[in-house]
């Protein structure tokens, strides 16, 4: 069989290989404990599981539904973008369904790339960054993230042949995996930037409404100008416990909307009128679950970064995502540290370059696992790493 040089280019599924290691182990009977996957533990809250019980015993949700989503899913995620960041989104032009914001960030270098040009792709970042624009022959190019900028990237110093080639950038905040926030004008100087280069923004939102101490997380859609160059992914996955059930929206630039919806009819048939009758009950319902889930995870957070400073790492609590950002003692790289918690602890870590070049020196872990675990995770980080 001859297999496409498109997909003979990806490179392994990152999650992939941990979850492959994991297996292993576990077949060889250790007991491991993975803080590798961003993958929430918490059930779905009650209310939303209700809803889409209800509605997946209405005919109406058995037949094909529109790629556009219901009326009642575009206002629902048009009335949670008013209410939460005062942005006002037109259900009908601007927002449909996704299923789940990686179907956007995998697809959107199709509507907007051809073959040379370039996507700027946050580095570190969520891997499918650099995959989605290589799916769609494109050309991804790292834009790193600055540790001294707050892991920002420095729009002033792009290097100058990709920025000629530049159609559209990746970038995320809270962000994945460093856990960076925003808490200046960086929205402010990505659109300008995005004006004066003619550069489709692609904010990927997934991480919202997880945040800690009282900061709260601005959309980029509502700065100034920011509908004009480009869109945001927003994501149920996270804040409300949902990522089994695959459901997002793409919302802001009705014409990247719109070009995203005539893509989309070719590849998939929408998302499934339970769900969307779900995801209203979860944007327009009772929000006490995604405060709760919040505490939980700051609990856990402090928790694990007592352990890490405990053991002499210098570990930084975030503002906001469900990820620890940690720098790896001097004489190791990211793999060579993240074996080693594996061989001395059997806890899984994230190796940083997993997440681009940048990422580099960092292990990311994750704060997904129940209670009683990241207890004993951490017990074991104290107890038996040593370097
Ligand atoms: C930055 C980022 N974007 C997107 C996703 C995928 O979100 P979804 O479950 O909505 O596809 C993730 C998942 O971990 C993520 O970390």
């Amino acid at each position: 069989m001859r297999f496409s040089e498109r997909v003979q280019s990806l490179p392994p599924y990152l999650f992939a290989e941990i979850e492959r290691k994991v297996a292993a182990r576990r077949a060889a009977g250790v007991d491991i404990i993975s803080l590798g996957i961003g993958d929430p533990d918490l059930p779905t809250p009650a209310n939303i599981v209700a809803a889409l019980q209800h509605a997946a015993a209405d005919p109406v949700n058995h037949q094909y539904p529109s790629n556009r989503g219901t009326a009642a899913f575009r206002t629902a995620v048009a009335g949670y973008y008013e209410r939460r960041f005062g942005v006002r989104i037109d259900p009908e032009t601007e927002v449909i369904p996704l299923l789940g914001a990686k179907e956007g960030v995998a697809h959107i270098g199709m509507t907007l790339l051809d073959q040379g040009d370039v996507c700027l792709a946050a580095d570190p970042g969520y891997p499918v960054y650099t995959t989605g624009p290589l799916l769609a022959d494109g050309t991804a190019v790292a834009l790193p993230l600055k540790p001294e900028l707050g892991f920002q990237p420095d729009l002033e110093h792009v290097e100058p042949s990709a920025l000629a080639k530049a159609k559209m950038v990746f970038c995320s905040y809270p962000n994945n995996p460093t856990g960076a926030v925003i808490e200046d004008d960086f929205f402010t100087r990505l659109t300008a930037f995005a004006e004066e280069h003619d550069i489709v923004v692609v904010h990927d939102n997934a991480y919202a409404d997880i945040t800690f101490e009282g900061y709260v997380a601005p959309s980029f859609l509502q700065t100034p100008g920011a509908k004009d160059v480009g869109v945001e992914l927003f994501s149920l996955s996270k804040s409300y416990n949902m990522t089994g059930w695959r459901a997002g929206a793409i919302v802001g630039n009705p014409e990247v909307v719109d070009a995203f919806w005539r893509l989309k009819t070719n590849m998939d048939s929408g998302m499934f009128g339970a769900l969307q009758a779900a995801c209203v009950e979860a944007l327009g319902g009772p929000q006490e679950s995604v405060a709760e889930m919040c505490r939980v995870y700051r609990r856990r957070r402090d928790l694990l970064i007592a352990a890490l400073r405990d053991i002499g790492l210098r570990a930084e609590p975030p503002k906001g995502t469900i990820y620890l950002w940690v720098p790896v003692p001097e004489g190791h790289t990211s793999a060579s540290f993240a074996g080693l918690v594996l061989e001395q602890a059997d806890v899984i870590v994230s190796p940083g370059a997993a997440y681009g070049p940048s990422g580099e020196g960092y292990v990311r872990l994750s704060l997904t696992v129940p209670d009683a675990r990241l207890e004993e995770a951490v017990r074991r980080i104290e107890e038996r790493v040593k370097f």
